[in-house]
């Protein structure tokens, strides 16, 4: 059966995704799951269809897209990387805009005699005699490829569409970044990939607020981007924030800084290890602490179980005080989602005094 496209997800949050795909009106369904958390699908609308609408309101768990305009069966061995080739040659290379640079983002969920990087540059190679640059980081439009056994053959699936269309810039929405010296947490990565994929600016001199901070990971990146930081948490700091004049750390915890009284801020920050809604109601209570122009950034917890009703919960809890702009789950993310959120239009705790 002929596939419109390929939807990935974390495998831990397939249910929660594909419950995403039964409330899009584009009437998908599932063909086949071709690892854990990527999924073929035929659509009764348009890919593009469905595109546009997750671009304006993208979906929380599903992470990446990408069309199936070429489909075929593949032979065996090195032959497959040359068949697949070919029919890209033939139907997608047309397609191209030579004034865009692109990138090729190959996923293998077989075992091949060659790796995805073998794929990207020989596809590459193709795609750039049209004229096209290739930009791997900020690609504009994609050539998408999938190879994996499909109904008994080994398939090519691979598919060319503007990158606003994928919900992500990379392959499978897998955003890695390199592990840095100094780096103090693996959480740094979360916070970069939300600022990135947010689109978050952070003027530098803004003076944020990180509720849940230690070791300091987050803290770190805002310092990287010249934000003062306030860094509450009961825990101790990595030491190399020690010296930083720029950092001061209300070693308690958020409930007992909210009793001391805060400053005000630009940016708070959140990712406390806490019940969603608890957090959902500490980040409610300091709404008050955040400038009109402020924005917030937290994680939101995940149980196993009763997922979707804990989310809802929160949700609602934070609408008493933001309007909800961004929530993702980002490949960073492992039981949790990321959300990006803008106070509702009250008084502020410094217009109230
Ligand atoms: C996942 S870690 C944060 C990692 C941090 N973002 C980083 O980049 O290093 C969660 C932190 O939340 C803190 N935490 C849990 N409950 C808290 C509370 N009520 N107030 C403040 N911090 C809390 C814990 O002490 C823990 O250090």
């Amino acid at each position: 059966m002929k596939a419109d496209a390929i939807a990935t997800a974390d495998p831990g949050f397939v249910e929660l995704a594909v419950a995403e795909l039964a409330e899009a009106p584009a009437g998908v369904r599932q063909l086949a799951t071709l690892e854990p958390g990527v999924l073929l699908l035929a659509l009764a609308e348009s890919y593009w269809a469905l595109a546009a609408r997750w671009r304006d309101r993208p979906p929380v768990f599903i992470r990446h897209i990408q069309p199936v305009q070429v489909q075929l069966p593949l032979p065996r061995g090195d032959a497959a990387q040359h068949a697949l080739r070919q029919a890209i040659e033939k139907e997608l290379l047309a397609l191209v805009d030579p004034s865009l640079p692109f990138s090729v983002q190959t996923r293998l969920f077989a075992e091949l005699p060659f790796r995805a990087y073998d794929v990207n540059t020989a596809i590459a190679e193709a795609v750039a005699a049209t004229g096209a640059r290739l930009d791997v980081r900020r690609p504009q439009q994609i050539v998408s490829v999938a190879i994996a056994p499909y109904q008994g053959e080994l398939t090519g699936f691979a598919g060319l569409s503007p990158a606003i269309y994928n919900l992500s810039d990379w392959a499978g929405g897998q955003r890695r970044f390199a592990r840095e010296k100094g780096q103090i947490s693996r959480a740094e990565f979360k916070l970069l990939e939300a600022l990135e994929l947010f689109g978050l600016e952070l003027p530098p001199g803004g003076v944020a607020l990180d509720l849940g901070a230690a070791p300091g990971g987050w803290v770190r990146v805002l310092r990287q981007h010249e934000q003062f930081v306030t860094a509450v948490d009961p825990a101790e700091l990595h030491p190399s924030l020690a010296q930083d004049s720029s950092v001061r750390h209300k070693q308690m915890t958020a409930e007992a800084y909210l009793r001391e009284g805060p400053d005000q801020f630009d940016l708070i920050t959140n990712d406390m290890r806490l019940d969603a809604r608890d957090s959902a109601r500490l980040m409610v209570a300091y709404a008050p602490y955040l400038y009109a122009h402020g924005r917030a950034l937290m994680t939101l917890k995940l149980p196993e179980e009763r997922r979707e009703n804990v989310l809802d919960h929160a949700f609602n809890i934070l609408r008493e005080a933001y309007e909800i702009e961004k929530a993702r789950q980002l490949f960073h993310n492992r039981s949790e989602i990321t959300l990006l959120l803008r106070p509702l239009q009250r008084r502020t705790a410094a217009q109230e005094r």
